[in-house]
């Protein structure tokens, strides 16, 4: 089927239906310790509520490689069939771990775009950086040093340097980082887990107070931070990074032949997308779960990149 026929509107809805369903079934799992039972309802889940949806999908982002998941793999068909061919990108728990021990940030995640439109990222770590929208392109590059990227922004922003505030996964590989930007004396928010919430939070800087992302994540995860700034605005950079000559394998496999490649926000997603994530625990892009007596109420954020537009879903639904 065409690409113009991707008819991302009708089909919003039924993508926050598929990651409302994978934080209802993570409802039960929040707090109680256990990140593999989390992730495994949450997968379960999502699955069962895309292959509902009148779409001929290919995951190309998801849960791993064919022999290592056995749901929501890369490469798995789902969908009806009858419908757009399309491609998904998705994390069921994004922050399991945050999941499991009840701390911000946990989402359900999914995008969709036409057929082609995601860049088909190994799993394997990328250095990302990435800012809100109003600024102009490279304002802040995957080149420039760390504290080089604070002074430029803030020039941008015409403040001090002290006034921005950078969001950075606490990690030992980023600590040369991190003591580079405190000599530039501005602020570091500290995040144990959760990088696609992490650079959202740029999109919306005068809510969550955060200005820049920047370190190594998951190469998944930075697709999905693109399609949700596609959406909202805002730039991020990655550059794929590799460890050993099985990570280069991975990548090459899945046809990836510049390894030292900087891919721009429109270049980890070269089309309109529809992006959906559902809060499962409290966080400052989404409320997370709340439970009343019968019911659970979730708060989704659904964009499409087409038209910009943002909607952020409740949705009280009574419990079995
Ligand atoms: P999971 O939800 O799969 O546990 O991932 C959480 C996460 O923090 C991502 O947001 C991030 O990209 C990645 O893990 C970082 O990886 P690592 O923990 O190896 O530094």
């Amino acid at each position: 089927m065409a690409k113009a026929d991707f008819n991302d509107r009708m089909l919003s809805l039924g993508l926050a239906r598929v990651s409302e369903a994978a934080a209802l079934a993570s409802a039960d799992l929040i707090g109680r310790g256990d990140e593999k039972a989390a992730d495994q309802a949450a997968v379960n889940a999502m699955r069962e509520q895309l292959n509902m949806l009148d779409i001929n999908g290919v995951v190309v982002i998801g849960e791993g490689e064919r022999d290592e998941a056995p749901m929501l793999y890369i490469g798995e068909e789902v969908g009806s069939g009858d419908g757009p061919a399309v491609d998904i990108a998705l994390d069921p728990l994004e922050g399991t771990t945050l999941t499991a021990k009840d701390m911000p940030n946990a989402l359900t995640v999914i995008a969709m775009g036409p057929r082609g439109s995601m860049l088909h990222a190994p799993d394997v770590y990328m250095d990302k950086l990435a800012i809100g929208p109003g600024f102009a392109p490279d304002t802040v590059t995957l080149e420039m040093s760390p504290s080089e990227r604070v002074y430029a922004l803030a020039k941008a922003k015409g403040c001090k340097s002290k006034d921005i505030t950078v969001c950075v996964l606490e990690r030992p590989r980023h600590v040369e980082m991190l003591n580079e930007l405190r000599e530039t004396g501005a602020a570091i928010r500290l995040i144990t887990d959760g990088d696609v919430a992490g650079v959202i939070h740029c999109a919306e800087a005068d809510i969550t107070g955060i200005d820049m992302y920047m370190g190594s994540g998951g190469a998944p995860e930075g697709v999905l931070a693109a399609a949700a700034l596609k959406c909202m605005g805002g730039q991020i950079y990655g550059r794929l990074v590799f460890r050993n000559a099985d990570e280069r394998a991975r990548a090459t496999r899945i046809g990836i032949e510049d390894f030292d490649r900087i891919y721009t926000r429109d270049d980890l997603v070269t089309e309109d997308v529809i992006f959906a994530a559902t809060g499962v625990t409290d966080g400052s892009v989404v409320s997370g779960i709340k439970r009343e007596v019968g019911y659970l109420t979730t708060e989704t954020i659904l964009m499409r990149s087409k038209t910009g537009s943002v909607r952020r879903m409740i949705y009280r639904n009574p419990t079995k």
